[in-house]
């Protein structure tokens, strides 16, 4: 399949747009304009009218918290990536071979066609919702593997050179839920990121070869629970994982929600421990440099899973969602976020950092 297909360009809107369908907390949310950009080719044209203009990009809205009424819409153009299209970069080589995403894949769809070509690598992520192009800016990750792993090249727009560049996954600066992307003294401030992803290049594993990760707590369990016992293969990990993604987190479709709503903090080693001293069951994980907490541990132990009130709440199924029950808007979203903060604070001292990304910023 050739990589960016389809229509050049949607041209801007006039009237306010509403965001709410592009959003998955379903926010009733307004931009003063909107550009879906679905061909490659299109972006020299964008850059060069947008050069000056406020702009903001969006993938699939999964990870988003907009802010911006009908009346006070967001004062940008909000562009929508849908760039498409999957290649084979390489034959196998060592047991794996490279391919190239355009950023406007649904992740998942891409996931599934990984596994079907017989390849390896993105099992674990497998159920996570969004686009392949927001999978790096916050290095997505769950049962013990992040994307960052299997990256190695990120291909961008530069609006600040107005032309394409690729960028190392070294480049890219990889961290726990973290990357250049979300640098704002590389990226810039929120309404003029200086790069859009067009694509990501991965190394994945020919199947039978992949070093299959396990050991997460759950999947080997969930895999015996399938009755696969020796030698899973890639795609039954991938089962095993959608099959504990549904059990334990809220349906979005049910409960409009953008995943975990906080980071797991890290802290000291020192005040782990002594927390630990007055909370022997409190989740650990050391890492280099501190100690990894569990932030759903922290805010059900806070009292706050299940808590909710007409318009928002703590997920009852996991306590890092926070879920739009009914017509919240980002105020609600934000004051709840809030109560959650100050609860965990003040009973543990630990300060949760939100996951999502806000527009406007702060
Ligand atoms: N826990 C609770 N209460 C809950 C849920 C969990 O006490 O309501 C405890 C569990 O018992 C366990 C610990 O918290 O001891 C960790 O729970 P879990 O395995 O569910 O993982 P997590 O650290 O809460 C992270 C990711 C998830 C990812 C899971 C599975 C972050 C911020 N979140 O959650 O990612 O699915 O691991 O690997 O790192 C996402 O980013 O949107 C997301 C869902």
């Amino acid at each position: 399949m050739p990589l960016f297909t389809s229509v050049l360009v949607t041209p801007p809107t006039t009237e306010p747009v509403s965001l709410q369908a592009y959003n998955s907390l379903r926010l009733p949310a307004y931009a003063s304009d909107c550009i879906t950009i679905a061909q490659s080719a299109a972006l020299l044209e964008v850059s060069h009218r947008l050069a000056k203009r406020p702009r903001c990009i969006l993938g699939g809205g999964t990870n988003l918290v907009i802010r911006a009424s009908q009346e006070s819409p967001l004062q940008a153009t909000v562009l929508i990536n849908q760039l498409k299209g999957i290649v084979r970069l390489s034959g196998v080589v060592d047991h794996q071979v490279r391919i190239r995403c355009a950023a406007g894949e649904s992740w998942q769809s891409f996931v599934m066609w990984t596994l079907a070509q017989g390849l390896a690598g993105l099992e674990n992520l497998a159920g996570i919702p969004g686009t392949v192009g927001a999978a790096p800016i916050q290095n997505i990750g769950a049962y013990g593997v992040e994307v960052a792993e299997q990256i190695e090249a990120v291909h961008v727009w530069d609006f600040h050179q107005h032309d394409h560049a690729v960028l190392s996954a070294q480049d890219c600066a990889f961290g726990y839920r973290d990357s250049l992307f979300k640098n704002p003294e590389i990226q810039g401030p929120w309404n003029a990121p200086r790069y859009l992803v067009t694509a990501v290049d991965f190394r994945l594993w020919t199947d039978g070869r992949a070093p299959l990760r396990l050991g997460y707590s759950g999947i080997g369990q969930k895999l015996r629970d399938l009755g696969i016992d020796h030698q899973p293969n890639a795609y039954q990990v991938a089962h095993a994982v959608m099959s504990l993604r549904g059990e334990k987190l809220p349906d979005p479709d049910q409960h409009p929600n953008v995943g975990s709503f906080f980071k797991n903090p890290q802290v000291p080693d020192a005040f782990a421990a002594s927390l630990a001293q007055k909370h022997p069951e409190l989740p650990r994980y050391p890492q280099s440099g501190g100690t990894k907490l569990s932030a759903a541990w922290l805010i059900e132990q806070a009292g706050l899973k299940g808590w909710a009130d007409s318009r928002a709440g703590v997920s009852s199924q996991h306590a890092l969602v926070l879920v739009n029950q009914n017509e919240a808007t980002a105020e609600d979203i934000q004051a709840l976020a809030r109560l959650v903060q100050r609860r965990v604070m003040g009973q543990f001292g630990v300060w949760l950092e939100p996951e999502p990304v806000y527009w406007p910023a702060g």
